[in-house]
């Protein structure tokens, strides 16, 4: 009961400290997660009532010179098949994306020297000018000011970078020396300051850690204030260091989907593809758990399966159209609708 009250405390929009936040995720239990999320769901249906977002991922690199000890595409996996998408690559799937009615499209990628400021700057005008009534997401990693810079001006709207854990000692657990938390921070600093709409997260479940990381997580995402959130499982990947790691599990994930949900009402939270690669219904619980995005692939089916971050991904062989009515009759079945439109955050 006195956990149920942490929950009522979150729902009145009051702040949790640390030993709260572990409390809730170290107590939590069926009946706890299900008072969450008919809560969580409350404020959902209050602010998007019942709208699912589309966003069309399109993954145009998998060269990276990081070496993140989760990452299938980690510069040390030679097994990895390398790609790139080609300018007109990219703008053909804005085009199949923009037919299928996506109005936002994500750019993702490994961190790739091979597409310079210039490439990006250049790639990104031209998305804007084809397509104006879209909104523009960049996932390419950690850059400098300067270059986040040169792509807002070039029109990008949104950023997606992930913090992946707030611990400087557990971030340090799963990325080569080269990296670190703090930098990874400031670069969200950064790109809220240039006027990005910004979208952080963190793995659930993921080598070493605990519920005092967890903690950590939501209330480094309390301060920076987000309009995005991108949370999912680990989920091992046979050619990397962890390789022989425990998965994060669906559970977990869907009640920090619900306390994020809580903590950050308006914000935009996707049922993410590892949710959907965990379990065969991972997306529609991670909807009824909180969430009001989802992000269908549109890359080309021939590099799909290139892009593997974690074992099993899903999607991996279907076309655009067909994850687009898939997801379309998905949502449908519990009750809700993709809409087409930008889906801008109400978190602002
Ligand atoms: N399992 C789950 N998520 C992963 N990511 C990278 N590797 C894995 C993995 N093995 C996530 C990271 C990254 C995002 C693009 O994908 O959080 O930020
Ligand atoms: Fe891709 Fe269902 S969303 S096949």
């Amino acid at each position: 009961e006195h956990l149920k009250m942490l929950i009522d405390k979150l729902k009145k929009e009051q702040a949790l400290t640390k030993e709260e936040w572990v409390e809730l995720i170290e107590g939590r239990n069926a009946e706890l997660a299900e008072y969450l999320f008919a809560l969580a769901r409350e404020e959902r249906h209050h602010y998007y009532d019942h709208d699912v977002y589309v966003r069309g991922l399109i993954e145009f690199t998998n060269y990276c010179k990081n070496d993140c000890l989760y990452c299938g595409i980690r510069k040390s996996n030679s097994n990895a098949k390398r790609y790139r998408l080609s300018e007109e690559d990219i703008l053909s799937c804005c085009g199949t994306g923009y037919e299928l009615g996506f109005r936002t499209f994500v750019l993702q990628g490994g961190e790739d020297g091979f597409y310079t400021d210039e490439k990006l700057v250049h790639i990104i005008s031209r998305i804007k000018e084809l397509y104006p009534d879209c909104a523009l997401t960049l996932s390419i990693g950690e850059k400098s000011r300067e270059s986040y810079q040169a792509y807002y001006d070039a029109g990008a709207d949104r950023y997606l970078l992930r913090h992946e854990t707030a611990n400087a000692a557990h971030y340090a657990k799963l990325h080569p020396a080269s990296l670190s938390a703090a930098n990874r921070q400031q670069c969200l600093w950064d790109l809220k300051d240039i006027g990005y709409q910004v979208g952080t997260g963190f793995m659930v479940g993921s080598p070493y850690q605990t519920a005092e990381h967890l903690a950590e997580d939501l209330l480094f995402i309390k301060k920076l204030n987000p309009h995005m959130i991108g949370i999912g499982p680990f989920i091992p990947h046979h050619d990397t260091p962890f390789a022989d790691e425990k998965a994060g599990t669906l559970e977990l994930t869907l009640f920090m989907l619900g306390l994020l949900r809580l903590m950050l009402p308006k914000v935009l939270l996707p049922a993410t593809t590892a949710l959907g690669t965990i379990h065969p219904k991972g997306r529609e619980l991670g909807i009824q758990a909180g969430a009001n995005v989802v992000m269908p692939n549109l890359s080309p089916v021939s590099v799909r399966k290139d892009y593997s971050l974690y074992d099993n991904k899903i999607c991996t062989g279907d076309e655009a159209a067909e994850c687009r009515f898939c997801l379309e009759r998905r949502m449908k079945s519990i009750g809700y609708n993709i809409v087409t439109s930008r889906g801008d955050s109400l978190n602002i």
